[in-house]
């Protein structure tokens, strides 16, 4: 049986050391699933589901299926305070292994999931909030780097994993534009321990973006991607296209930005959010088939190296 270990993978149950990261609308229950089920570690924010009562129904639906690690994303300040508790106590009782924390202090979680011996893994773009992040007592750091889907950071890939492992005690998550094999052995030899991928599948069969979303990150190009803090304030990678004003042939950034600063308040659901990793996804295909394509160009980016001579 084929097996990718790191320490982080080992520790949290995972044939190979990768995550569908959590998209907020867009991930559900039945890309944890199907994750799970091919050996990485599938994840979805708790508010994906409308209601708390959805949200434990969603938990129940994927226990029923799997009994893999799978991890839900609790968006801490995105979330009003009494659902995050509700949710919280939820992820508590059915047993969910890992925890992703985002937008906020993660110390109180962090100590009761310790109790019950789920990991917690906080998403981070700055070595400053890494190092409080865990001193709160976050067991890995997700590094979110330039290009990301999302809210990305600024700073490379080729910097950000390394950097923080110089200075974290706990491991490293990348994150940030990787949607091939060759990707993540690249992470790997940057000191992660576990890879982290948005955007490639959000072109998953499960997934629950508009056919249209899927077929823009399949067909698009990296100058397509937008970094922008119109849509929401923070600043996050968006599909040109789908910003207001925009179309694909506008050539200036700079103008989509403006418009999308004045239209204001749209969301997620009419801007769509992508990396630039879209370079590199090319099909739509089930989760288990782009993990095998992906476990496949590992082998031979691995194997292609060219050895030290002498
Ligand atoms: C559409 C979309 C929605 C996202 N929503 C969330 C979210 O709700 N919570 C979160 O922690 N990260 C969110 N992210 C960030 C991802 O979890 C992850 O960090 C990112 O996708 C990694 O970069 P990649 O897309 O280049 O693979 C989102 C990303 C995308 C593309």
């Amino acid at each position: 049986m084929s097996r990718i270990r790191t320490p982080l993978a080992e520790r949290i149950g995972l044939k190979y050391p990768i995550a569908c990261a959590p998209m907020f609308i867009i991930s559900n229950k039945e890309m944890i699933v199907a994750a799970a089920e091919a050996g990485i570690l599938g994840s979805m924010p708790s508010i994906n589901l409308r209601t708390h009562e959805a949200f434990r129904e969603a938990l129940g639906w994927i226990r029923q299926r799997t009994d893999r690690p799978f991890a839900i994303n609790l968006t801490i300040k995105l979330t009003e305070p009494e659902r995050l508790a509700q949710d919280f106590e939820a992820c508590i009782e059915f047993g969910v292994p890992v925890l992703i924390t985002s937008y906020g202090n993660p110390t109180e979680i962090a100590r009761r999931a310790h109790e019950r011996g789920m990991v917690v893994m906080h998403d981070v773009i700055h070595l400053k909030h890494a190092l409080k992040a865990q001193e709160c007592g976050a067991d890995a750091i997700i590094g979110v780097a330039a290009g990301a889907g999302g809210h990305a950071g600024t700073t490379s890939p080729f910097v950000l994993y390394p950097y923080l492992r110089e200075h974290l005690r706990v491991p490293v998550v990348a994150a940030g534009c990787i949607a091939t094999g060759r990707q993540v052995a690249a992470s790997l030899s940057l000191g992660a321990e576990l890879v982290y991928m948005g955007t490639r599948f959000i072109a998953s069969t499960e997934c629950g973006a508009d056919e249209r979303y899927k077929s823009m990150v399949v067909n698009g190009s990296p100058e397509e991607i937008v970094y922008t803090d119109g849509v929401s304030g923070v600043h996050a990678n968006f599909l040109r296209q789908t910003l207001p004003g925009a179309t694909i042939t506008a050539a200036d950034r700079g103008a989509a930005q403006e418009a999308v600063q004045k239209e204001g308040g749209k969301k997620w659901k009419d801007i769509w959010s992508a990396g630039q990793g879209i370079a590199l996804a090319r099909e739509v295909k089930p989760i288990a088939a782009i993990v095998d394509d992906i476990v496949r160009e590992y082998a031979e980016a691995v194997r292609s190296l060219p050895a030290l001579e002498g």
